[in-house]
């Protein structure tokens, strides 16, 4: 399963980018807006930290506003992904961006009936939110299982990307169920990779090799069989 971020934080990309763990970046009005910042300055920003999939939505509310501002977001970098809104308007501009060969992505999906509208219109990813989902009382993950389901049974190239998730069960869940990726905020994917035990097992090894005196030899001691070969430019 590939793992996105769900935000438009340069430091928390950067970071998470640099372990090599991040495969794309999602983003929303909300998200964009929260980094009080120039669009176009952290979009390009943004677009040379991740290679991989940066999804930018759009906010106009009419197929033929869709489609322009669709245009000029993909025309930032090939690995743009168009988001729109999972509504009828939001449809038509996705078939037509489909036919030009621009991904995108159906976002403020609910339930397996509009992922399953979503892929007919030709959608390259589908975002379902699960936590949204589950705060008003519904089974997020349920809804997961069912458009996994449903579109391995018909063969649906349109990938599940399961959004809204609040924490790394959600992320488990997800992956256990097949889903093609899991955007997560920086803090969950923080938890991802804590754990106490691995704190605690460091803590006791660094302590046993500093009470038994230990030192790792220099380089220069090494036999020169054993010494690494040092290119120079
Ligand atoms: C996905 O693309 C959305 O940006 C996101 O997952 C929404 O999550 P939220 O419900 O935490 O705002």
């Amino acid at each position: 399963m590939k793992i996105f971020l769900d935000t438009a934080n340069v430091v928390a990309i950067k970071t998470y980018a640099d372990m090599g763990v991040l495969d794309g970046i999602t983003t929303n009005p909300t998200l964009i807006a929260k980094e009080n910042r120039d669009f176009l300055g952290l979009v390009s920003e943004i677009l040379q930290i991740v290679k991989g999939p940066v999804n930018l939505e759009v906010v106009s509310q009419t197929t033929e506003g869709m489609l322009d501002e669709a245009h000029t977001l993909a025309a930032l970098s090939p690995n743009v992904v168009v988001k729109c809104p999972m509504t009828s308007a939001g449809l038509v501009a996705v078939k037509s961006l489909h036919k030009e060969g621009i991904n995108t992505n159906i976002t403020l999906v609910f339930s397996p009936n509009q992922a399953l509208l979503a892929a007919k219109a030709g959608a390259t990813y589908v975002s379902p939110f699960i936590g949204r989902l589950d705060d008003a009382g519904h089974e997020g993950m349920k809804v997961i299982e069912d458009i996994v389901k449903i579109y391995e049974n018909y063969e649906i190239d349109t990938q599940v990307l399961v959004a809204s998730i609040r924490h790394p069960v959600h992320v488990v869940d997800a992956a256990r169920l097949g889903a093609h990726i899991a955007t997560m905020p920086p803090d969950v994917l923080d938890k991802m990779l804590k754990h106490p035990l691995t704190d605690i097992g460091l803590e006791r090894f660094l302590d046993d090799w500093q009470k038994a005196g230990l030192k790792l030899p220099d380089r220069g001691a090494l036999p020169a069989k054993n010494r690494p070969i040092v290119q120079r430019a």
